[in-house]
């Protein structure tokens, strides 16, 4: 099985451009991964080719229109297919790990997901009420586009695909699986300016490593995100 998305998107050559980073193209060419891309301004019915117009009831900003983005939609909709539509909007549902890997694991439950890159003001709630299954944003800050929300799901999302990282543990080891962040790590020199590695992790004792490590992840994740852990002990 393979995670399948397909992006619509103004600025595709802005996407295409990261594809290159190499755990993203060992996730391509392996064939774990599929990202299909859609350039909305291909949709545009004028020889401007825009895509745009004033919101009705006047505010800054212009609109992608809703008929455009559904001709570009339309080309993708598969009626056989169970599709996830998803819109990048600061109103959205916060975008985390725990998403990631759902989207890794069985791509939520449906055959493929469609994301929708808005940019400019907006897009008409017409377009998102008839079309949208859910709304996703990265965090509590204003972006001009989906693009970098689609980027941000895309790496965090290939992570997670089995066989992409060196070691299957890697992903579940690092920051923010079941709400931790990570130990810190040390390599050579084994002293440097007159700081030590921590002697446990020269001991060569894997059980002692494993439990100086889970101990240090609580610690950091105490000190640094106390809110992770409420989090997690609510959770268990
Ligand atoms: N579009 C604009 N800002 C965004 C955000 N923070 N998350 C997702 N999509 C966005």
């Amino acid at each position: 099985r393979r995670v399948q998305l397909k992006i619509i998107t103004l600025f595709p050559e802005l996407i295409r451009s990261y594809l290159g980073d190499a755990l993203i193209a060992k996730a391509l060419n392996k064939n774990l991964l599929s990202i299909e891309l859609i350039p909305l301004r291909d949709f545009s019915d004028n020889s401007y080719k825009s895509v745009d117009e004033a919101p009705f009831g006047g505010g800054d900003g212009m609109l992608i229109r809703a008929d455009i983005l559904e001709k570009a939609l339309l080309t993708i909709l598969d009626k056989a297919k169970n599709q996830k539509v998803i819109y990048f909007t600061p109103q959205g549902k916060l975008f985390t790990s725990a998403e990631a890997q759902q989207i890794a694991q069985d791509q939520m439950g449906a055959d493929e997901i469609i994301l929708i890159c808005g940019r400019y003001a907006g897009v008409d709630q017409r377009f998102i009420d008839q079309y949208v299954d859910e709304e996703w944003s990265i965090g509590d800050y204003v972006l001009s586009g989906g693009e970098i929300p689609a980027l941000v799901v895309i790496e965090a999302v290939s992570r997670f695909v089995p066989g992409v990282l060196g070691q299957l543990q890697s992903a579940e080891e690092d920051s923010l699986q079941n709400q931790l962040l990570e130990a810190p790590q040390y390599t050579r020199p084994q002293v440097w300016n007159e700081q030590k590695v921590p002697d446990v992790l020269l001991s060569g004792d894997h059980k002692k490593i494993k439990e100086w490590k889970q101990k240090m992840a609580l610690e950091v994740t105490q000190k640094k995100r106390p809110d992770l852990l409420k989090k997690r002990n609510s959770e268990t």
